[in-house]
């Protein structure tokens, strides 16, 4: 299935390419996904953009979860259009593309409860991601994808190289990882992976390479490579500020889990192309 997506997208980044004449866009793609909901896959998102925005970048995330597009209100806008008005025909890209309170941060407002199937088989999703990467006005899009393996995600997933997946030491979200793993471990060369709700550093270390035997013992490619980056401590400073329609990373500069991220973010920027 993976393979049948991810071929057929592709193709339509090399027409992309062809119709456009080859340039090669500035901006830099990074798909942030889990395979369990709830880890803090949009709480990453958000923050991470707002970090990058800060260090000087210019940094669009697209909304790309249907079950529960919330970054609307992580980063405190009521947008009147979303992805789906472009999608649709109705508004121009320049349209949809919102300014935040944040200099030099811009959502692509998802929808919650969107119905797949009525767009299925036409990889529209993943075009507008390589319509806002062909902009060339960006320097990093970062999408937030929802939870699970569904089609929808798999699509997002098939048009990206720097995949970054959150979770939790949770059993439940680490049998999910390593579905994921398993499951781009076919197509891709490589997964970036961080926990959240993460104390200490070592635990993840040591659960990622957990992971990594389970893969040589299942026989996963070789060439497919799980690189842990980092881990976020619980913090009660992180839901409220949700809560509040504001950014962690903002408003507790100082905090653990702010550092935490940056860390993170040190490794996206020496490593996604
Ligand atoms: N490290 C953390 N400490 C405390 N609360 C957190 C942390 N990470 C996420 N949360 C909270 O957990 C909830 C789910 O996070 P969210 O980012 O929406 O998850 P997802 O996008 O993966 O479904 C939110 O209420 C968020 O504020
Ligand atoms: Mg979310």
């Amino acid at each position: 299935m993976f393979d049948a997506i991810s071929s057929q997208a592709s193709k339509l980044v090399n027409l992309t390419n062809k119709v456009r004449g080859n340039y090669k866009s500035k901006t830099k793609l990074v798909t942030i996904t889990s395979g369990k909901g709830g880890v803090g896959k949009s709480t990453f998102t958000a923050n991470i953009a707002f970090l990058l925005s800060k260090r000087g970048f210019k940094v669009a995330v697209i909304d790309a979860d249907i079950g529960l597009a919330n970054m609307q209100v992580l980063l405190n806008l009521k947008p009147k259009v979303t992805l789906f008005d472009y999608i649709d025909g109705m508004k121009s890209l320049d349209e949809v593309i919102l300014k935040t309170d944040y200099e030099d941060l811009y959502l692509i407002a998802g929808k919650s409860g969107f119905q797949y199937s009525n767009h299925s088989n036409s990889f529209i999703f993943s075009r507008i991601v390589q319509d806002v990467i062909d902009l060339n006005k960006f320097d990093i899009v970062l999408v937030d994808t929802g939870a699970g393996l569904n089609d929808y995600v798999k699509e997002f997933l098939s048009i990206s190289d720097n995949i970054l997946a959150i979770t939790t030491t949770d059993p439940s979200a680490l049998t999910d990882v390593y579905s994921l793993i398993k499951m781009l471990s076919n197509d891709k060369s490589k997964l970036m992976l961080c926990f959240n709700h993460t104390k200490s550093y070592q635990i993840g270390n040591t659960i990622v390479n957990s992971l990594i035997n389970l893969a040589k013992k299942n026989r996963l490619s070789e060439d497919f490579m799980v690189k842990y980056i980092g881990n976020v401590s619980t913090s009660a400073n992180i839901s409220t500020t949700g809560r509040l329609r504001k950014l962690f990373t903002k408003e507790f500069v100082q905090d653990d889990s702010t550092r935490q991220l940056q860390v993170i973010i040190d490794y996206l920027l020496k490593n996604i192309h």
